[in-house]
């Protein structure tokens, strides 16, 4: 490709320029580009090779009450009915009494994967042996944080095959996301496996399958809360029960369950600055610990309440990061008015199981497109042109007619504005 040699030593214009030239991007185009770049200084910083900022909506949830305290929660979703959703579960869920959010352990885990091992006993007996040593060392290489009382925590073999042994190491990494500072410790501890114990390394990383830094969070919900038209809150709450149970047995579904969890998930932790990925990564993993791939969460009826429980790696940061440099991330600190990562992670699943509240509620009364509908007619609305003072007549229009195409759209906004 011409002109992208050391693309990202050219300066911001320029590298705009090239796209003008080369791809024949107009005045419209490159106006926009600028217009969407807020800080082409500040998006050097962060990423290579940078042209603008893409726009994702963000928006608030609301009746979050986790551990007695009321949140609002920034989400950051392209999908018109997610923020709708996570304050509807959140609403019913607080007709009893919100939700309860605990953390055992917060710390992060990575791994130095020893190769070629030929006396695996002796050399996990000399791992053993030198552990304290070895804890020592990661400490030395980032003793910032041991300063901030965080620090190596423990460390542990595990066997993987006749030859090759991972070491891991957990790090109490205290309010930050902490990976760069994980990666640094293995590394060191690393060198000094191959230095002193003659071993080869195969690669030092952190696990994004995060079982040291899991969330529980519980809730029980009246069922009366649940009524909907015909359907008696006892009748929809054992519908949830049965959904739960159905992404327990079945991988097809659980896996589109877990998506709506995630739904709630990622759109917080991207408000929130933290890696949406890992936490990704992390909930697949975890779902499928026992071997088969089932729902994160679990709904039961118990007497009059529906009971909902989902544990989950939540390996979230509240410091560090783009959450120092990012304007809007930390905005979004300064909303939620969380004290620590601990807050931010409990929030976290609990807008996950508010989410899928939600969604199985949804799917097992009215079904999903019906609340859906208006959200999505409104964004078809938006995508054919519709001003904001058009839309709601526009979408007024559309689900009269039932119209969800945007040929019959367009056509009848021409219409709307001939009258
Ligand atoms: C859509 O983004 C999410 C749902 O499919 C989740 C679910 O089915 O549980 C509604």
């Amino acid at each position: 490709m011409r002109g992208f040699g050391k693309y990202y030593q050219k300066s911001w214009e320029e590298r705009l320029a090239i796209l003008r030239d080369t791809y024949r991007l107009d005045d419209e185009d490159l106006a926009q580009i600028k217009h969407l770049t807020s800080d082409p200084t500040l998006g050097d910083t962060m990423i290579e090779n940078f042209i603008t900022e893409y726009e994702i909506p963000e928006g608030l949830a609301i009746n979050y009450v986790v551990n007695g305290q009321e949140y609002l929660v920034p989400m950051v979703t392209e999908e018109p009915s997610v923020i709708a959703a996570a304050s509807n579960g959140a609403r019913l869920v607080k007709a009893g009494n919100g939700f309860h959010a605990e953390i055992k352990t917060r710390l992060m885990l990575g791994q130095i994967i020893i190769e070629n091992v030929t006396e695996m006993e002796e050399l996990v007996q000399q791992i053993e042996q030198q552990k304290n040593h070895l804890l020592e060392v990661a400490n030395q290489a980032h003793p910032s944080i041991v300063k901030r009382g965080g620090g190596a925590r423990w460390l542990r073999s595990r066997v993987l095959a006749d030859d090759l042994l991972s070491v891991d190491l957990a790090v109490d990494v205290q309010e930050a996301m902490g990976a760069n500072m994980l990666n640094t410790m293995l590394e060191k501890v690393a060198s000094e496996i191959q230095l002193t114990l003659h071993q080869d390394i195969l690669m030092s990383i952190l696990s994004n399958y995060a079982t040291e830094s899991l969330v529980t969070v519980k809730t029980e919900i009246p069922v009366k809360a649940l009524s909907k038209g015909q359907i008696s809150g006892k009748q929809a709450a054992q519908k949830i029960q049965q959904a739960s149970r159905l992404a327990q047995l079945d991988q097809y579904r659980a896996t589109t369950h877990n998506k709506g969890i995630m739904n709630g998930i990622d759109a917080v932790a991207i408000a929130s600055g933290n890696d949406w990925r890992a936490l990704e990564a992390g909930a697949h993993s975890y779902a499928a610990r026992d071997g088969h791939y089932r729902g994160l969460s679990q709904w039961k009826v118990a007497g009059e309440s529906l009971v909902g429980e989902m544990t989950l790696p939540m390996p979230v940061g509240s410091v560090g990061g783009s959450i120092k440099i990012v304007p809007l991330v930390k905005i979004n600190h300064k909303l939620m008015q969380i004290k620590n990562a601990r807050e931010l992670a409990m929030i976290i699943v609990s807008v996950g199981l508010g989410q899928n509240l939600a969604a199985l509620y949804a799917l097992v009364t009215d079904g999903i497109q019906r609340g859906h509908m208006r959200l999505q007619l409104k964004s078809l609305a938006a995508s054919i042109g519709a001003t904001p003072t058009e839309i709601p007549k526009l979408v007024k229009r559309l689900e009269e007619k039932g119209v969800r195409d945007s040929q019959n759209a367009k056509q009848i906004l021409e219409e709307m504005r001939k009258d």
